[in-house]
């Protein structure tokens, strides 16, 4: 089995060596991982919560991120990379959740509670200045997880607190709605590096004012920062405390196991800070150096990221789409012939005879073939054709029991759209008539096979 891995990153500042080896490093290398299947995203919606942000930072910061995960090695055809904004079913999946998320869940979030301490201790209104946004900005978390039904989700301590939040949304909406719609996700935290020290020896963050860049400002930047590092007083020669210096915290999170014990035995031996500093400067640079360069390379045309984007974007929408229509039907969303009074009063199995349904034939040619028709007998999919009907049998199931891809097919002459089982086309829609008629008839055949799954679920319904 897959484990599938998920996390994103706000897009409201310049990525900086705390974020690239707390999240980003350790992200690749999980991806690189076999039976690991990766989703990671720029949280640019996550990014406007609050409204000091600027649009031109965010802009850039969108594009920076994105530049500073495929310099670090990201493999856009291993892992799913796409931006939150590129897809809509996520906002959609948020007002669902929204819908089952209670208040009293969402007042006691840790991000919102010290905005309201903040305000209580000014003396001003209690949320003066929190936005919708903020306040629901678990929700919205919350969506981006679970509508990949991701199994584990790398964050950083902060984000403890989000998502025992997603498995508290999901667990009410699988119970509210009746099924497991939803995995109930993991947090990951990589303890040893999710504290990466700043100058200061703080935490590593834009808050803070004590970050190393990563990549801007090349080898002069990462120099003078470097040189900004605060040590104690103690002078060349003396004897240094390597463990309680974060300076050598700093090395360690970069460095080979050997060449840490060197550095702590040099410090110990009384090499002077200037000399450490130097050292450490050194084996930044030669970790950052290769990626810097591609970086500015990447930086330099945005718009083939912004193609691998749209790319990551298309892929994460073919799932995406077709379990937000499952979630559509669950919740009421349905199409309107699907709850005709008559058919209610005479009973669900009644309705359901007259409901889309699946049938089973042999082509002229002798091969098996199914149809999936809809109420009135309309041809919504025909299947390929299959040598053993053991085959068609099986692929016929798994359209009946599981929320399968639709796609729709550009082709003017060919079919207008084909459902993929495990990335094989196993069959076509009716002619294309067009892109209003294509996007009308893909929707009727999702409410169909909407509706013979949630059948075949509960067979009281
Ligand atoms: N809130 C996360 C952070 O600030 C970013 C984020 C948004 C995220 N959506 C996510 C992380 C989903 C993991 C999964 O770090």
């Amino acid at each position: 089995m897959t484990t599938r891995v998920l996390t994103g990153i706000t897009t409201s500042g310049t990525p900086h060596l705390g974020n690239y080896a707390g999240a980003i490093r350790p992200a690749i290398q999980a991806s690189q991982q076999p039976g690991v299947d990766a989703f990671f995203f720029l949280a640019d919606y996550h990014a406007l919560i609050k409204t000091t942000e600027d649009p031109a930072r965010v802009a850039r910061s969108r594009l920076e991120i994105a530049a500073t995960w495929l310099a670090a090695g990201l493999d856009p055809e291993r892992v799913t990379f796409y931006r939150q904004s590129d897809i809509p079913e996520i906002p959609e999946l948020c007002w669902l959740l929204t819908c089952v998320t209670p208040k009293g869940l969402m007042n006691r979030a840790h991000a919102y509670k010290a905005s309201v301490d903040q305000n209580t201790a000014k003396g001003v209104d209690p949320d003066d200045g929190i936005s919708m946004g903020l306040f629901s900005y678990p929700v919205l978390m919350a969506a981006d997880i679970l509508l990949f039904n991701a199994h584990k989700v790398p964050v950083g301590r902060d984000q403890i607190q989000h998502l025992e939040m997603a498995r508290d949304i999901a667990q009410r909406f699988n119970h509210i709605y009746g099924d497991d719609y939803f995995v109930l996700p993991e947090v990951v935290i990589a303890e040893e590096v999710a504290t990466l020290p700043g100058l200061d020896g703080r935490k590593m963050s834009k808050s803070y004012n004590n970050t190393i860049p990563l990549f801007e400002g090349g080898t002069a930047a990462l120099r003078a920062a470097v040189m900004r590092i605060v040590t104690d007083s103690r002078q060349p020669g003396e004897p240094k405390d390597a463990e309680n210096s974060h300076l050598y915290t700093l090395y360690r999170a970069f460095a080979s196991a050997g060449q840490s014990a060197d550095f702590r035995k040099a410090l110990e031996q009384g090499m002077g800070w200037g000399d450490a500093k130097q050292a450490l400067c050194e084996l930044l640079e030669g970790s950052v150096a290769d990626m810097r360069e591609r970086y500015v390379e990447l930086m330099s045309r945005p718009e083939r990221i912004e193609d691998i984007l749209m790319a990551g974007a298309d892929k994460a929408r073919k799932l995406a789409a077709p379990f937000v229509a499952r979630l559509r039907h669950a919740v009421g969303l349905r199409r309107l012939e699907a709850s005709k009074p008559a058919a209610a009063a005479k009973g669900a199995k009644k309705a359901l005879a007259r409901g889309p349904r699946f049938v089973s034939f042999r082509d002229e040619t002798g091969s098996f073939r199914f149809r999936l028709l809809a109420t009135d007998g309309d041809e919504l999919l025909c299947s390929v054709a299959y040598a053993d009907p053991k085959d068609a049998g099986a692929v016929m199931r798994r359209l009946q029991s599981e929320p399968v891809a639709l796609e729709a097919l550009s082709d003017a002459k060919g079919a207008a759209y084909v459902a993929v089982v495990d990335g094989a086309q196993v069959a076509y829609g009716p002619p294309n008539a067009g892109p209003d008629a294509q996007q009308a008839a893909m929707a009727r055949t999702r409410d169909a096979l909407n509706m013979l799954l949630d059948a075949a679920r509960d067979p009281a319904a």
